[in-house]
């Protein structure tokens, strides 16, 4: 039978068949072969309101939110869901997440100030940051917010005279840096020394010491995050497990019994969902997982001489990538195992009655918003190259590893493995050149493809039901050579082409999928583009216009 079945995660009870392998039930869907968001045709909405366009669904934000508030159920005790405002910080976003019965996280005294405007109270708002100036503390303790997660003494020492000179107490949390490594992006760890987050666990404690009777200072809670996009879920049980170590110490050092511990965020998105790379047989996969957990390749020899020789970084590299992109676990399950080591260790110490009127905290911000968010772009301008002038050299180096791969493949081993092998061989002589798509969305909207080489699904908006098996070169509108869909480097760390339907035109809409993280809130005028128009599908099924496309008027706004 043709097709995909999916179960919904939050109910757990519907079973559909699916006919691509992206669609997500009632909300992404391919219809008569158009993609339709939350039943509303993503081409219509194109012609409507323009492209590039984010498209944003306010019932996959809200399930989102119900699948997280699952946490509460694996553990015993009440959880504050705080959105980590930097993900995507357009006011209907917000007031749909507060809506949606979530708080909210902030990181400057702007996102405090549209949490407050957008309907948050003092009380649904924590403030992170590593370089928070006065007027932002002054901010948070006039609106008296749950916490301002504290990053080093000296700003602790800030928070206490600023409180002092406005006559209020803050309610502080310290943010530890606990030394938890996660395999996501380098640039995404934020629990590790080298990382510029947070105090060591001995500065909180000299902290708790010295300000435990502060009239100025609520000390309420610990805080840490470890990372985004983490891709195993047991650095949860890590983190919980060094947050009750401190909850104790604490207690026991000092007496302060604390009112809160923050896991921070970083639940993963399923970047990989619906990405028809070449599975690889089961056998090699396994011997593939064997020789990256053993570190080495094992090579016998006939006259019976073993061999070990160094597994290739970038095999590594590209294992871990995969494994990152198409991370996928319920944030309840990664919580609940880690809850139970927790309440295990509370009964071993005789520290129960410090789990007593705890509140957790979690801060996603990329697992309420990325997949309920889409990108529409047009195809603006098409090109023929020929591949052979650049590529002889590595046309050859591409025969040579065809040999290659196929000598290990009948050794058991294929080398072909990954999410970003395209299945065409442009080894293939009958093939002289490759088709170049320039569309109108770069990385002026889509910075982390270029500075992470991070990868988002590309599918036809108007042929979605279409087989997507010719490869393309792909690349947006800038006045860049970095602003490609594929890693310039050669480095393999995004795609080289891009499977689409055969011949795209100028004009075909394409969708970027689980785009609504760090994309728009990252997005810039560079080269005098305009930042685009974002709708909203409410949940009655009505398209509202939540940001204007920006005019020629907004380009020059404050230049004087
Ligand atoms: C302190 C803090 N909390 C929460 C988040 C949100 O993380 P994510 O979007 O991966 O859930 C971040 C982002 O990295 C962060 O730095």
């Amino acid at each position: 039978m043709d097709g995909f079945y999916l179960v919904d995660v939050v109910s757990k009870t519907t079973i559909q068949l699916m006919k691509q392998p992206w669609e997500i039930q009632d909300f992404l869907t391919s219809e008569n072969g158009q993609l339709h968001i939350d039943d509303v045709k993503a081409v219509e909405l194109a012609k409507e309101f323009g492209s590039p366009l984010f498209v944003f669904s306010e019932g996959r934000i809200k399930h989102n939110i119900a699948r997280l508030r699952r946490v509460e159920t694996v553990i015993d005790c009440p959880l504050k869901i705080c959105y980590a405002a930097k993900a995507l910080s357009n006011m209907a976003i917000l007031r749909a997440v507060r809506e949606a019965g979530s708080d909210l996280e902030v990181n400057s005294g702007g996102e405090l100030w549209k949490a407050l405007k957008a309907g948050f109270r003092g009380d649904q708002i924590i403030f992170n940051g590593t370089s928070k100036e006065v007027w932002e503390i002054e901010m948070a303790v006039e609106a008296e917010i749950y916490a301002i997660q504290v990053d080093s003494l000296y700003e602790l020492s800030l928070i206490s005279d600023t409180a002092k000179r406005l006559g209020k107490r803050a309610n502080v949390s310290l943010r530890l840096v606990p030394e938890i490594e996660t395999n996501t992006h380098s640039g995404l760890q934020t629990a590790l020394l080298t990382s510029k987050f947070g105090m060591m666990p001995d500065e909180a404690f000299a902290a708790f010491r010295e300000y435990k009777d502060s009239p100025e200072l609520n000390l309420a809670g610990v805080h840490l995050h470890i990372g985004s996009q983490n891709p195993e879920p047991d650095v949860y049980t890590e983190a919980l497990e060094i947050l009750f170590a401190n909850l104790l110490l604490v207690y026991k050092e000092t007496g302060v019994k604390l009112s809160h511990i923050n896991l921070g965020g970083g639940f993963p998105v399923n970047y990989s969902r619906g990405n028809t790379y070449p599975e690889l047989p089961e056998k090699a996969q396994k011997e593939m997982e064997d020789i990256l957990e053993k570190g080495y390749i094992e090579s016998k020899y006939s006259d019976g001489r073993v061999i070990r020789s160094p597994i290739p970084k970038e095999w590594v590299e590209s294992a871990a990538r995969e494994k990152m992109f198409a991370a996928d676990y319920e944030p309840d399950s990664a919580i609940a195992d880690a809850w139970k080591q927790l309440r295990a260790k509370a009964s071993e110490t005789g520290a129960e009655e410090l789990i007593d009127g705890l509140t957790v905290l979690l801060e996603p911000g990329r697992s309420i918003i990325a997949d309920a968010g889409i990108c529409l772009t047009t195809v603006r301008n098409i090109k023929e190259r020929p591949i052979s002038n650049i590529s002889d050299s590595m046309k050859s180096y591409g025969e040579a590893k065809l040999e290659a791969d196929k000598e290990k493949s009948e050794n058991g081993l294929n080398l072909s493995f990954g999410m970003y092998a395209t299945g065409f061989s442009f080894t293939d002589p009958a093939i002289t050149s490759e088709r170049w798509l320039l569309t109108d969305a770069g990385f002026n909207i889509l910075l982390s493809m270029e500075t992470y080489k991070w990868y988002y699904q590309l599918v036809s908006a108007q042929r979605s039901d279409a087989d997507h098996d010719s490869p393309y070169k792909v690349a947006g509108p800038l006045c860049d050579g970095g602003d490609v869909y594929f890693d310039i480097e050669g480095e393999g760390r995004l795609p080289d082409h891009r499977s689409l339907p055969e011949d795209v035109q100028p004009g075909e809409v394409l969708a970027l999928l689980n785009c609504g993280a760090y994309s728009f809130a990252q997005a810039m005028e560079y080269n005098g583009r305009f930042l685009p128009a974002m709708v909203m599908i409410k949940e009655n099924g009505d398209p509202e216009l939540i940001r204007k496309r920006d005019t020629f008027e907004d380009l020059i706004r404050n230049d004087l």
